[in-house]
């Protein structure tokens, strides 16, 4: 089977959270059956975004059962050294934290992040600006990669918001070193476009798991 993950040099991750929340063992068999590598796991802790999600047991249920898929773990949460241990035990092999947490506690988690060895990164909100990244210019040379939200955090299912092209461009432009991954309201159109600007991954939800022809959606 032609593998689907990487079409050229872009990645395609679905996100489970998008997927039926009763048939989450039927989403990771589709996932791994259209031929993609990896699934992206959005963690919500009802504070740091109105909404929850999964815990650490549903990580550790897809590394049982789908050992092949890679595991990517976006925590929305405000603490996240509450959480790095067991999404870390769970089989956790990338966890994004966002940008936007308290300072101190960011810090932490990067510490703890680098102690277990994990390869991480940021995720930055949609109003985040981009400026204020270069105070960070240090960590950022130490991450794996920078999740850029083109949705506001917490669900699935909204629209593409069309500012992310431009934070896009402004990215590889200014912070050509980084791996760029979009996530949220993506379409194969919105891919096909962000990779001129300079993305090279995708996290895709609804248009892969609430369209039949998801190739189409993803456009591979
Ligand atoms: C939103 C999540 C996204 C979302 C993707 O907070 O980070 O990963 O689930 O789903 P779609 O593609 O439907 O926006
Ligand atoms: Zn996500």
């Amino acid at each position: 089977m032609k593998n689907k993950s990487f079409s050229g040099k872009c990645e395609i991750l679905p996100s489970l959270f998008a997927a039926p929340p009763l048939h989450l063992a039927n989403a990771l068999q589709k996932i791994e059956a259209s031929g993609y590598r990896s699934v992206h796991f959005d963690i919500m802790d009802g504070h740091f975004v109105p909404n929850m999600s999964f815990g650490p047991e549903v990580v550790t249920a897809a590394r049982e059962e789908f050992p092949s898929l890679f595991r990517e773990v976006h925590l929305m949460v405000s603490h996240p050294p509450h959480w790095i241990e067991s999404f870390y035990q769970s089989g956790a092999q990338r966890i994004f934290i966002h940008l936007e947490i308290e300072p101190a506690i960011l810090q932490q988690s990067i510490q703890l992040l680098q102690q277990k060895n994990i390869p991480w990164g940021f995720a930055i909100h949609p109003e985040t600006s981009l400026e204020s990244l270069q105070a960070y210019i240090s960590w950022l040379h130490q991450t794996d990669r920078l999740l850029v939200m083109s949705v506001y955090p917490g669900f699935s299912g909204q629209s593409y918001l069309s500012q992310t092209d431009e934070r896009i461009s402004f990215l590889r432009k200014h912070f050509p070193f980084l791996s760029l991954c979009v996530d949220g309201g993506l379409g194969s159109e919105h891919i096909q476009r962000l990779q001129t600007y300079g993305a090279s991954s995708f996290v895709v939800g609804s248009c892969f798991f609430k369209t039949e022809n998801n190739s189409a959606c993803c456009g591979f």
